[in-house]
Formats: C-alpha cells, structure tokens, sequence
C-alpha cells in the first residue's frame, strides 16, 4: 500500500520543463527537484537557463538545461533528446512556454498574433508530439500549462484566448490518442499568480491588480506553490485515473467569466 510519505516522492524520476527558466514553470520545476526528480528545463536564454540550473541543483539533484525555441521543431526535438540521454525516459512533461502582450486586434499584426500562437500552441504540439518517443509508457504524466483565456473571451487578448483554448484542445484530444499508451495528458489553468511576468504584463499598476482580485472568490493572487502542488499531485499515485482534465488553481477566478483588466492602462479607440 502507498504510504502518504510516497506519493510525492520522484526521486530519480525525470521532468522536462518546457519554458522552465523563470515563474511558473520554474516554480513547478523546482517542486520536482526539491523531491528528489532529475530536472531539464527548455527555453531560449541561456542566462536564464544558466541560473534556473543552478538553482535547482541547491535541491541537491542533478539538473540541465538546453536553449531551445519551441517554435523551431529542431531545437526542442534536440533538446528532448540530449534530456533523454542524460536522465533516461521522461516521467512528467511540462509544456509551459507562452509569450502575451496586452493589446486591441486591431493594434496587432499578423505576425504579433502569429508569434504568440506560434509560441503557445504550435510551441505546445511541438513539445508533446516530439516528445512522445522519449515518454515513459506506461507512467507519464503530460501537464500543458493553460490560462482562464481559454475559457473567457478576454478584450486585447485575442492571440492569447485563441491560443490557449488550442492547448486545451490539445490536452483532451492527445489524452484520447494516447491514452493506450499509458500517458496522462491534462492542463493546469493558473489563475494571476503573483510576482510573475504574465500579470506584470497583465496588471501593471494598482488599479489593473484591483480589478482582478476582485473577480477572484477566494480574494488573493496566487503563489507559485500553488501551480506547484498541482503539478505534483497530477504526477502522483493519486492522480492515476485522471487524464483530459483542465483543472484550474485560481481561486475560483475562471468563474468570474469574461475579465478586461486594461481599461486603466489602454486607451480605448
Ligand atoms: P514567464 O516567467 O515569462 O515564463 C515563460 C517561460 O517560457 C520562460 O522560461 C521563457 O524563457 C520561456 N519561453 C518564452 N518563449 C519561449 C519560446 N519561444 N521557446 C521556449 N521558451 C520560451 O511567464 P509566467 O507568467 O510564469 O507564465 C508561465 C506560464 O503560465 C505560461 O504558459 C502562461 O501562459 C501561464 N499562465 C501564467 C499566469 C500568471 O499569472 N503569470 C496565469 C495563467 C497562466 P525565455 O524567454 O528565455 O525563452
Ligand atoms: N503590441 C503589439 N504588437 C506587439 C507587441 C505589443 N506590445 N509586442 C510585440 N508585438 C509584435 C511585434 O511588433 C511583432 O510584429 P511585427 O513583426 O508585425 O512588428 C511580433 O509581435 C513579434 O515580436 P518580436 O518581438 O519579434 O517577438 P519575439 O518572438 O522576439 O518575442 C513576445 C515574443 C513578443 C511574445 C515577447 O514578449 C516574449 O518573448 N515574451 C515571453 C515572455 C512572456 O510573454 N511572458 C508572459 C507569459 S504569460
């Protein structure tokens, strides 16, 4: 029988982050090391990757980065593979790479929505499907990291919503496909989390960050623990039926339905 000591216990287990250099993914990636897991992080700055890996190596695991663009099939499929050779079949995939700015459609061009669905959904099909080969079958646990624009029309985040509303629709048709090899493959939807880029970006002054804590139930901001927890608890015995889920950790926030947290900051046309 699993004692309640085991279930968070990955020593030895392999994680690959994808975007796992700051926030986060960081964070989650960080949850793993400090139990036990062999970490690889993916993203393109390798100062950034450079110090995340320094960072997780103070869990005192083994930890590697590699500089990768999911948008290029090449360098992610290298990446996922150089991890695979270091640290063996892949236990837990995390796909959370995302780019946002906070503008109108008609303030965006072609190509600045292209950027951020080529980043956040084709990024996320480029991980999973060039990861498969190097997946722990049967055992893994595949986490896309979503957001309430999945859900929620959101004014000035339309590459976003279109995006993400993608990723979960990857998560659920992946989870059908895969299923039969024993792979788990669900989204975790972070509600604003605190101290990060996405509601830096979203939320860059008092009257932003007003207006969405008032439309979380549980009325505060996230912590990164709590995207964390999550992560380990879909890679845990106890999670072992569980696959095509969207599961939010955001006080309830997706609930609250359409959100627009910029009128203080974007002028209206
Ligand atoms: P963040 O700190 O900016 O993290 C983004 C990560 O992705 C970084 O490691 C970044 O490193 C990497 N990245 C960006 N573009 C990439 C690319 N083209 N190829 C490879 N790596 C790339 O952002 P965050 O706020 O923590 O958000 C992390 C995830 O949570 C995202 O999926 C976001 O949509 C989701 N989310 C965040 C919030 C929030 O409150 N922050 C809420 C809901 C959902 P490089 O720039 O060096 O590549
Ligand atoms: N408003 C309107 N358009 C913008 C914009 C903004 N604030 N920022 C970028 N764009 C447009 C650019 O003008 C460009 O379009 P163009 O070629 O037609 O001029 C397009 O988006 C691509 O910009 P570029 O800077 O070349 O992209 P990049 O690949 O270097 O960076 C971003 C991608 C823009 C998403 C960048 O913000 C990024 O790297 N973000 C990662 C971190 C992040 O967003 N974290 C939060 C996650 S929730």
């Amino acid at each position: 029988m699993t004692t309640p000591t085991d279930l968070f216990d990955f020593n030895d287990r392999h994680v690959f982050v994808a975007g796992g250099s700051s926030g986060i993914n960081l964070g989650i990636a960080e949850a793993f090391a400090a139990r036990g897991a062999r970490v690889a992080i993916a993203s393109r700055s390798q100062e950034r990757i450079d110090a995340a890996v320094a960072g997780l190596r103070r869990h005192g695991g083994e930890a590697a980065g590699w500089s990768a663009d999911v948008r290029s099939p090449e360098a992610i499929g290298a990446a996922l593979a150089a991890a695979h050779a270091r640290f063996g079949a892949i236990d837990v995939l995390v796909s959370g790479a995302a780019g946002n700015f906070v503008a109108p459609a008609l303030g965006m061009s072609p190509n600045g929505f292209k950027t951020v669905v080529d980043i956040d959904l084709n990024g996320t099909f480029n991980v999973l499907r060039l990861a498969h080969e190097f997946l722990r079958k049967p055992g893994a646990s595949v986490i896309n990291i979503t957001a309430a624009q999945s859900f929620n029309p959101s004014p000035y985040q339309a590459h976003v919503c279109a995006a993400k509303a993608g990723v979960d629709m990857l998560t659920r048709t992946l989870a059908m496909e895969w299923g039969a090899d024993g792979i788990r493959i669900n989204s975790i939807l972070p509600g604003p989390i605190e101290a990060t880029e996405g509601v830096r970006r979203l939320a860059p002054n008092d009257e932003a960050r007003r207006r969405m804590l008032a439309r979380i139930p549980l009325g505060r901001f996230g912590a990164l623990e709590d995207v964390a927890n999550m992560a380990l608890v879909l890679s845990s015995p106890l999670a072992t039926y569980v696959t095509g889920a969207i599961v939010p950790v955001d006080g309830g926030g997706v609930l609250s339905g359409s959100r627009d947290f910029s009128a203080s900051y974007v002028a209206r046309p």
